[in-house]
């Protein structure tokens, strides 16, 4: 795997199942499991499988039949949880642990009513034991993101020590700016002995909407590694959104980091997910929201005809989208009436159009958005059309 290479790790059936509500049966998962293969996902996180019976199943049918991705099962830093995910795992072509606990003041001191030596210990002992089970073994610090940075890199050292070759840095409550997080991978990547024989991992939540810029600090601060879920869906306000992640990494070329993903795939697997999961995806959603490549003013309109680059960052058909949409609406102008109607078998004069528009903008007016049916009815009411 070359360097510049991040690794896509999908916990969308984990982390984003976790969604109140939102709970898919073990039939849904492997479809969604399935597209995510295809779609050149690095790591699936396929559940949480001491968690229960269901889950259980869950992961052992994805495990048994994922072809490429590396299959994963959570668990804390508990010998029963490892004992149950290995067994779950055990069909898996790649099969990961990923084990961890708290690590900041406040889960130590209240969750855990423990010390900074035991939870070390504890996470040491985690690790060791997950890797008398699998080869490839993940580390997750919880509550990274408030973590003291001088104890986080003593932990990542003593699970390195025991065999982890992955260490996940959760931003788990959403709280650091992208300069933070950037600084905390920074600060790993320089302090840590042995962060040679592993990666960063990025795990980052969007309480202050600022999961994706976190994500993308991270990598350009060394973590190779990023955790996100497909529309960003997950508890709370959520996790890094998959395509957010990518597509930044796509649209840079210059920050020379790649990931494997099939971009064209992108909006077919959010539809899926979000059918499945009976979650509407907001429609000013990055990249895969339906508006995301529909342009309603009139200045808009008129510039994405002439050439579509001067408001789109993204040819649609880079992500699955067919093509832009050019919204009719009461601030819409001559040139998108004028390329809509034509779209429809309309060649209009610059007179017919004149007297089009004006009946268009009163119609306009008075509805939100003016569909094809509306225009046919417009046009062929119009006495220019007819005359000439
Ligand atoms: O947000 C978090 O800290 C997590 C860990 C369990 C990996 O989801
Ligand atoms: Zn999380």
């Amino acid at each position: 795997m070359s360097n510049n290479n991040v690794q896509i790790f999908d916990t969308t059936l984990r982390d984003g199942e976790q969604v109140p509500g939102c709970k898919l049966n073990t039939e849904q998962k492997l479809i969604i499991a399935e597209q995510l293969d295809i779609l050149g996902v690095d790591v699936i996180e396929a559940g949480f499988p001491v968690s229960s019976p269901g889950d259980f199943k869950s992961v052992e049918a994805i495990s048994k039949i994922i072809k490429n991705a590396t299959v994963c099962g959570l668990t804390r830093s508990v010998e029963n949880d490892i004992k149950v995910a290995a067994e779950a795992l055990k069909y898996a072509k790649r099969p990961r642990i990923h084990t961890g606990i708290g690590t900041s003041d406040s889960h130590i001191k209240y969750k855990f009513k423990s010390t900074q030596e035991d939870i070390l210990e504890r996470a040491f002992h985690a690790v060791k034991y997950a890797k008398s089970f699998v080869e490839d073994v993940e580390f997750y610090a919880e509550d990274a993101g408030r973590t003291d940075n001088e104890y986080l890199a003593r932990v990542c050292e003593a699970v390195i020590k025991a065999g982890a070759t992955v260490l996940n840095i959760p931003d788990t409550t959403g709280y650091c700016l992208p300069s933070e997080y950037g600084a905390k991978i920074k600060y790993l990547k320089e302090n840590v002995k042995g962060i040679d024989k592993a990666i960063l991992s990025c795990h980052c939540h969007n309480d202050l909407g600022l999961a994706t810029a976190n994500s993308i600090e991270g990598v350009i601060n060394g973590a190779r590694q990023i955790e996100c879920t497909i529309n960003g869906i997950g508890e709370r306000a959520g996790n890094t959104a998959l395509e957010e992640v990518v597509m930044i990494l796509k649209q840079h070329p210059y920050l020379n980091l790649d990931t494997r993903i099939k971009t064209e795939m992108l909006y077919g697997i959010s539809q899926l997910v979000s059918e499945s999961m009976g979650i509407y995806t907001q429609p000013n959603k990055a990249i895969v929201g339906a508006n995301a490549f529909a342009h309603s003013s009139g200045i808009h309109q008129d510039g994405v005809i002439k050439k579509r680059e001067t408001y789109e960052i993204i040819d649609p058909k880079d992500v699955g989208v067919t093509e832009s949409a050019i919204v009719l609406t009461a601030r819409s102008g001559r040139a998108a009436l004028a390329y809509r109607a034509k779209n429809l078998g309309y060649e209009l004069t610059k007179l017919q159009l004149d007297d089009i528009y004006t009946s268009f903008l009163d119609f306009a007016d008075n509805k939100k958005q003016v569909d094809d049916d509306d225009i046919h009815q417009i046009i062929e009411h119009s006495k220019l059309y007819k005359e000439i």
